[in-house]
């Protein structure tokens, strides 16, 4: 059976991470991959308006209404395929990529079996893609909770902060400390000028994270977002998207 490699991109809120999936993906379809789920794991769900995409429910919502359906069901009926149905049921099949939107899962009390049935439906889902591309939170929640235990490429993204820096570290020790499968682990700089550039390599080198490029300040790439325009189509030559394509490209040997 066929198994997806598994990007994702994690770091500290708002420096980035979204943007980079986005353009990461221009680069992977313009290389003619139409095999792809991207799934996003943002709580705070954007994905969907940066990518351009209407998405009306999340698993969140449908995982809260099965908890809450759960108890009552016949005895007859099969939870795990009556979960997966619901979860098909949000998958945003695009023409040129899939999409699903986690939202929030999270609620009081234990759903043990739940998260377990949760696990088993997205390991068999993205064995239909050759590529999930993850937008994980810097609390790696999935991780922990194992809906996403096996990623061949974590890419972590940080502005010119300390705090940027250190919370990558955190999601590296952490990914580290969970035993989960992470392959390759990078460092990439966003919104980072010339001048910090050198400063920012220093910080990275000084906690042991492999720094792999830097994505200039964009207007245009912020104007995209001002305007509500998907990042999907920001033009060819747009700088921020040369440099994501180029450490993609050359990462995932495209
Ligand atoms: N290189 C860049 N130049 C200019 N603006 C940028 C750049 N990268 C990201 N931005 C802008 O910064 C904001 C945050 O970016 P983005 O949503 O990608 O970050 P995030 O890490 O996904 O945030 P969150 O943690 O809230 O999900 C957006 O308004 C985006 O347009
Ligand atoms: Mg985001």
């Amino acid at each position: 059976m066929q198994v997806a490699k598994i990007v994702a991109v994690s770091g500290k809120g708002g420096v980035g991470k979204t943007s980079f999936l986005a353009l990461a993906l221009k680069t992977l379809l313009k290389s003619n991959n139409r095999d792809i789920l991207v799934i996003d794991g943002d709580a705070d769900s954007n994905m969907p308006e940066v990518l351009g995409v209407n998405v009306k429910k999340t698993v969140g919502t449908v995982v809260n209404d099965f908890k809450e359906k759960m108890n009552k069901m016949a005895p007859g009926v099969n939870k795990g395929e009556y979960l997966e149905s619901l979860i098909f049921s949000v998958l945003q099949e695009g023409e040129s990529f899939d999409l699903l939107v986690m939202g929030a899962t999270e609620r009081e009390g234990c759903y043990c079996s739940v998260n377990n049935l949760l696990t088993k439906i997205m390991d068999t889902l993205t064995k239909n893609y050759s590529l999930a591309l993850l937008d994980l939170p810097a609390g790696l929640e999935h991780v922990s909770r194992r809906t996403s235990k096996n990623i061949n490429y974590m890419f972590l993204i940080s502005d010119a902060s300390r705090m940027g820096i250190q919370t990558a570290a955190r999601i590296r020790d952490l990914a580290k400390a969970l035993k989960s499968n992470f392959e390759h682990i990078y460092l990439v700089g966003n919104r980072i000028t010339p001048d910090l550039e050198p400063m920012v390599k220093e910080q990275a080198q000084k906690y042991d994270l492999e720094y792999i490029g830097t994505i200039p300040p964009d207007d245009e790439l912020a104007q995209y977002n001002l305007e509500g325009k998907s990042l999907l189509k920001l033009p060819d030559n747009n700088p921020a998207y040369q440099t994501v394509s180029k450490i993609i490209k050359s990462k995932l040997a495209l």
